[in-house]
């Protein structure tokens, strides 16, 4: 089937994902949608959030995408559900994911959880690792100055190592041996991480398990495409397009990319 796969999220985090998907299957064409006008959705209410989630389902909804990956922590939290239940097409989160990565991984069963205020408040990534019945024990930290320092796209240099330290400081006496990134921003500052954490940490991302489960699910309903022309992936950005380009050509490596506004109604 040669429908596009959407992909959504709060900004360019979730390219992060994206990237993994074309690296995974890179025959598919991708639709992305970042909502950087709106971005930070970490701090919004969860109505706030699901709102603009189901926003931008819509919007690829009517683009006929076979299906759609939240690639945000803080959406799949409050929205996964409901879009599950609602749209005519699957509907993945990230969430089930970065649990699964950490769980395959961590032997002392202490995993850390990097992620926003609103995933942190949920609870979401203590549910899903009890879904896999370990006993892993979750210790969650909001990291809330990570994301605004990604979406600025200076994110390079000492002044990102500084900030990403400072932000992790309340680690300093935890043990633990595997840190999950529960944002999709933050694999951007994964360097960073690894520094402040150190070697013997293992820091892993959602973006390869999502992968791994839009190529199962796709597989299964007979859905991958066949196409023999490249794909042209779509992206749409509601804030600054020249930042967004900035930031995608550098992560996905590729200069070439079909970048274009979006505007969403209040
Ligand atoms: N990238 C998003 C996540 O995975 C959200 C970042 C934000 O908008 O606060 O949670």
């Amino acid at each position: 089937m040669n429908a596009p796969i959407g992909v959504i999220d709060s900004g360019v985090g979730g390219l992060t994902v994206a990237k993994a998907i074309m690296e995974l299957l890179p025959n598919e064409t991708i639709y992305y949608i970042g909502d950087t006008a709106r971005c930070p959705y970490g701090p919004r209410t969860k109505q706030e959030v699901r709102n603009f989630t189901w926003q931008m389902a819509k919007v690829l909804e009517k683009k006929n995408v076979k299906m759609l990956v939240i690639a945000c922590n803080t959406a799949t939290a409050v929205a996964l559900e409901s879009l599950q239940k609602h749209m005519p097409f699957p509907v993945l989160g990230v969430i089930n994911a970065g649990a699964r990565a950490a769980i395959k991984k961590t032997k002392r069963n202490e995993v850390v959880v990097l992620a926003t205020e609103g995933t942190v408040k949920s609870g979401a990534y203590e549910q899903a690792v009890k879904s896999l019945a370990t006993k892993a024990t979750i210790i969650p930290l909001a990291c809330p100055t990570f994301v605004p320092l990604v979406e600025s796209g200076e994110y390079e240099g000492q002044f990102s190592y500084d900030l990403v330290a400072k932000g992790l400081k309340p680690l300093e006496d935890e043990r633990f041996d595997t840190v999950i990134l529960g944002c999709t921003h933050y694999p951007i500052l994964q360097k960073q991480i690894e520094a402040a954490v150190g070697p013997h940490v293992h820091v892993l991302s959602s973006a390869e398990e999502t992968a791994k489960d839009v190529e199962a699910i796709l597989s299964y309903k007979g859905q991958l495409r066949t196409d023999v022309e490249p794909p042209k992936h779509i992206l749409y950005a509601s804030g600054s397009v020249p930042i967004f380009r900035s930031i995608a050509e550098r992560w996905l490596e590729n200069d070439e990319l079909d970048i274009r506004k979006i505007t969403f109604e209040k």
